[in-house]
């Protein structure tokens, strides 16, 4: 058996079952995994894996396995790992994990750090983890990985300031900025699995209660969407023009934070920024308001303001915590203000991660195949993938679509023709 650190080895019979059952739906990952069983393309590669350790994510990593690589995976987030899906990768698949539901940041960095003490081939990264603790412990030419992919919107941000900085060590692969990526996983995921975890936490109901959404990229568009469908009055806070406007034409209402928190019953922050809610927002929050975050860090509710600013703090249930002011007003911090629909719930759907994933898998391909040649600069996948990626979706699906006769392709491409 592989060499682990894990919450408890005996879990792994209800992993299987939890990773068997979301594989179920991810069809196009288990279509290239049948593709990468034939044609090893990662062959002679290890592959460090840092991500949430859910079920999809193992998908993912016996996807990779399959196609040669040899492949460990670290937890990417203290309280999002899945106990018992860590233990079946362990027993079942002999893949070395590290990560534990409930582990300290300082046990969480130890194992970003034996992921690089492998001297990984390639790094599949989520918020850029691996490869800024990389950089920080110094650089040594002759263990640098070939390079990296990256996640989320979050990790993609640090790597073009890498970029930006001429630091960035090796080519990434931004796989978040694939369409079949952020507009599904991030709008339809987080929209559905960040309401998902804030409903399994309190058991609230939506309906009537008025949702500040602070954010409205492509995860606050999914949230905010979600969240008025079920009758909730939505807000919307945002720092850019035209995505301000966005909402306001979506129908929502659009104001500053410092004004939303006297209507607010729930804040989801979900910006990528840090400090959106903050010891100025809780000086007017309504007494009872419940606070989520659903961006990548820990950042966006100022948890230490809270800490400081509290006279009392009870945990009225599993994953809320109570803080009482002063002056009598409580508020209720969800999952310790990390991803509340990974620490709360079970992360996003798997027929969404199916793509964020199978991009994953077809970025370590491209690297392994070309590493060596492609610039020090974050990529994207070729719109190829997309279509790809896309293509076979709509098949599972069993959803056919009209193809261009050949008279209409020439129009398109023409300009000769009109009234
Ligand atoms: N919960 C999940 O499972 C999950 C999934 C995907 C992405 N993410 C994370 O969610 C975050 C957002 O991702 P995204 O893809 O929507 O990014 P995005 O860049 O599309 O959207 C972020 C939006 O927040 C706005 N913003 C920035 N600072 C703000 C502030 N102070 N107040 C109000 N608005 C502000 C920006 O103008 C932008 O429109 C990132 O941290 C990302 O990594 C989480």
């Amino acid at each position: 058996m592989a060499d682990y650190e894990i919450g408890d080895i005996n879990l792994a019979e209800a992993g299987r079952n939890r990773i068997n059952w979301n594989e179920g739906d991810m069809p196009v990952l288990l279509g290239i995994r049948e593709r990468f069983t034939k044609e090893r393309p990662l062959k002679g590669m290890r592959l460090s894996v840092c991500l949430h350790i859910t079920a999809k994510t193992a998908a993912l990593v016996r996807t990779l396995a399959a196609g040669g690589a040899e492949v460990m995976l670290v937890a990417s987030n203290p309280l999002s790992t899945q106990d018992d899906v860590a233990a079946s990768l362990v027993a079942h698949d002999e893949i070395p994990v590290y990560g534990i539901r409930g582990e300290s940041v300082d046990t969480f960095r130890r194992h970003v750090a034996i992921a690089l003490d492998a001297k990984p081939h390639l790094l599949c990264d989520d918020g850029a983890d691996l490869t800024s603790a990389l950089l920080q412990r110094g650089l040594n030419p002759g263990l640098m990985p070939l390079g990296a992919t990256e996640e989320t919107t979050a990790g993609v941000k640090r790597f073009n300031a890498m970029e930006a900085q001429g630091v960035l060590p090796f080519p990434v692969i931004a796989v978040n900025e694939s369409r079949t990526k952020h507009m599904f996983d991030n709008r339809y995921g987080t929209g559905q699995s960040a309401i998902d975890g804030i409903i399994r936490a309190t058991n609230l109901l939506l309906a009537g209660r008025t949702i500040v959404v602070a954010g409205y990229g492509w995860c606050g568009r999914g949230v905010a969407s979600r969240a008025a469908g079920l009758g909730a009055k939505v807000i919307v806070t945002e720092v850019n023009p035209v995505k301000a406007l966005e909402a306001a034409m979506d129908g929502f209402r659009v104001m500053p934070m410092s004004q939303a928190v006297r209507e607010a019953d729930i804040i989801i922050a979900v910006t990528g920024n840090h400090t959106v809610v903050g010891a100025e927002q809780f000086a007017d929050l309504k007494d009872g308001a419940v606070l989520a975050n659903a961006g990548h860090f820990n950042v966006e509710i100022d948890v230490a303001a809270l800490e400081a600013l509290a006279v009392d703090k009870t945990q009225p249930r599993t994953h809320v915590t109570s803080y009482h002011m002063a002056d009598g007003r409580q508020f209720h911090l969800l999952g310790e203000g990390r991803l509340v629909n990974l620490v709360a719930g079970e992360g996003h759907p798997p027929a969404v991660m199916d793509m964020s994933f199978a991009n994953q898998a077809l970025a370590a391909e491209v690297l392994a195949r070309n590493a060596g040649s492609m610039a020090k600069i974050v990529h994207r996948l070729p719109d190829s993938a997309d279509t790809l990626i896309a293509t076979l979706k709509l098949k599972a699906m069993g959803i056919r679509l009209d193809v261009l006769t050949g008279a209409q392709d020439n129009y398109l491409h023409s300009w000769q023709e009109g009234t």
